[in-house]
């Protein structure tokens, strides 16, 4: 029966790093899990049956389950958000594995993104990144100005659109070899690059997020692409070029 299929699981089960556990795999076996479910909805089984017997169950990171918030951060089966192209963990189907196969999830791994337990790491790093420049300032008071007050040009909203659908998640990180943030920096910075709303604090955007981005201990990108690659919105790596003309432009301006 289709909704009789049995997984197997290998689950990298590291524990907190402030306790300095190394961590282990486990196997866990599970049962009645369907090709429909959601991934996520398989592990909620998975930790469900855990329970039962007694076992803590599996952490990990969820909110939205529908793409959008970047929480269901994990790797499985050697990727970032797992086989499928532009989907996040949340949206991946149970359908895109064999029945019996072993799957191997594992936290994603980053020295800026320390694990907090078995598959939840702690992505702060990136909400310190967005707070040192990730906004524009707006005076709220008075009247709302009409919202096509300012014409923008629709090659440009576009691409300040396709910017802005990055979610934070943090595959780009986990996927490059070197840790690197440049990808969801610069979606981060390109969304308000290209609007005119954005160019009166570019200057000190760029300069302060990519400090903060260096603070926090990411590595440097070396162009290998694998974070376009896994990234599931598709965060093209134009991104990285504009981020670097943009700070380019803000150290020759300083
Ligand atoms: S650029 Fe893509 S992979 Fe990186 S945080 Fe944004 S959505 Fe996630
Ligand atoms: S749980 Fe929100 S994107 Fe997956």
């Amino acid at each position: 029966m289709a909704n009789k299929l049995k997984y197997e699981f290998d689950l990298k089960n590291l524990e907190t790093s402030q306790h300095n556990s190394k961590g282990e795999m486990v196997t866990y076996p599970i049962e009645n899990v369907s090709p429909d479910m959601s991934f996520l909805e398989m592990m909620d089984v998975l930790n469900e049956q855990l329970i039962n017997k007694g076992i803590d169950p599996v952490a990990f990171d969820h909110d939205c389950r529908e793409g959008i918030c970047g929480m269901c951060s994990m790797y499985i089966n050697g990727e970032a958000h797992g086989p499928d192209r532009l989907v996040t963990t949340c949206q991946l189907h149970m359908r895109k594995f064999k029945d019996g196969e072993t799957i191997t999830i594992e936290p994603f791994r980053a020295n800026a993104f320390p694990v907090v337990k078995d598959l939840a790491v702690d992505r702060s790093a990136f909400d310190r990144i967005q707070h040192a420049g990730g906004f524009v300032s707006v005076n709220t008071s008075g009247n709302t100005q009409d919202a096509n007050n300012i014409p923008i040009d629709k090659h440009d909203a576009d691409k300040a659109f396709d910017a802005a659908t990055c979610i934070g998640c943090g595959a780009c990180v986990a996927s490059c070899k070197n840790a690197s943030a440049m990808l969801f920096v610069s979606a981060k910075v390109s969304q308000y690059a290209l609007l005119p709303q954005g160019k009166i604090e570019a200057t000190d955007r760029v300069l302060n997020m990519v400090k903060q981005m260096d603070d926090e201990g990411f590595g440097n990108c070396t162009n290998t692409g694998a974070c376009e690659v896994e990234c599931p919105k598709g965060i093209s790596l134009e991104n990285i070029a504009r981020m670097n003309r943009e700070y380019l432009f803000a150290t020759a301006k300083g």
